[in-house]
């Protein structure tokens, strides 16, 4: 008799940190090396990753709004996101690395913005369905440190554009979400140089068997 054999599940990475953290250098690093291994790799952002989820984006970046508006378009971003991309491809076996994910919302709507996370645990469970990251890389660094790599860099953001005990606050929650949750997340100094960060971050893989 044939058998079909099991589908094998795919990996779900999520990187996250400060603004000014460096991550996206780092995640290209890690979509070459998969890329390198031969992995079906898909790589993708949040707020965004899909047409909508991209409209989105623009608005939450750049229009005034409150907490509970924001909360809700990046989740409404979320779900359509999950939906169309991130859950058929890990059903298909693929690897997705994803540019910010749920802890984010944590992060700058629950800490930055002062948002009940009560409810954004409530929105969590909704849109995803018990679905969470395999693994999230933290860059972590002081908020001053990464004040002055983004002042070198461009127009800010709505987010960018924020003070640093907006950004203390967003570091101290992160921290927190790794704290409740810590077999998900690794955690990286990304006060380092970037060679020793990339080496971080690829050491870190490595140990998961995600490289
Ligand atoms: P970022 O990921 O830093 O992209 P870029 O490198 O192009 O600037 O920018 C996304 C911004 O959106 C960042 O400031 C954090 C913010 N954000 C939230 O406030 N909530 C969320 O749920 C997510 C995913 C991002």
């Amino acid at each position: 008799m044939n058998q079909t054999p099991p589908q094998r599940a795919g990996r779900f990475i999520t990187v996250e940190g400060i603004d000014g953290a460096g991550k996206t250098t780092h995640v290209q690093a890690v979509e070459d090396a998969w890329r390198s291994a031969g992995r079906d790799v898909v790589r993708t952002r949040e707020p965004g990753g899909t047409p909508l989820a991209e409209r989105l984006r623009d608005m939450v970046l750049h229009e005034p709004m409150d907490a509970l508006t924001e909360s809700l378009l990046v989740f409404a971003a979320r779900r359509d996101h999950l939906h169309t991309v991130i859950e058929p491809a890990l059903a298909r076996g693929a690897w997705v690395l994803c540019d910010r994910f749920t802890d984010a919302t944590f992060a700058y709507q629950g800490g930055g913005r002062g948002f009940d996370m009560t409810v954004l645990s409530q929105l969590e469970a909704w849109v995803q369905q018990g679905r969470q990251p395999d693994l999230t890389l933290l860059f972590d660094l002081p908020p001053v440190v990464a004040a002055e790599r983004l002042r070198q860099a461009r127009q800010p953001d709505r987010f960018e554009a924020q003070d640093g005990h907006f950004f203390e606050r967003v570091r101290q929650a992160y921290l927190q979400r790794m704290a409740e949750q810590p077999h998900r997340f690794a955690l990286i100094d990304a006060q380092q140089s970037p060679d020793q960060v990339r080496e971080a971050v690829l050491q870190t893989l490595t140990a998961r068997g995600l490289l």
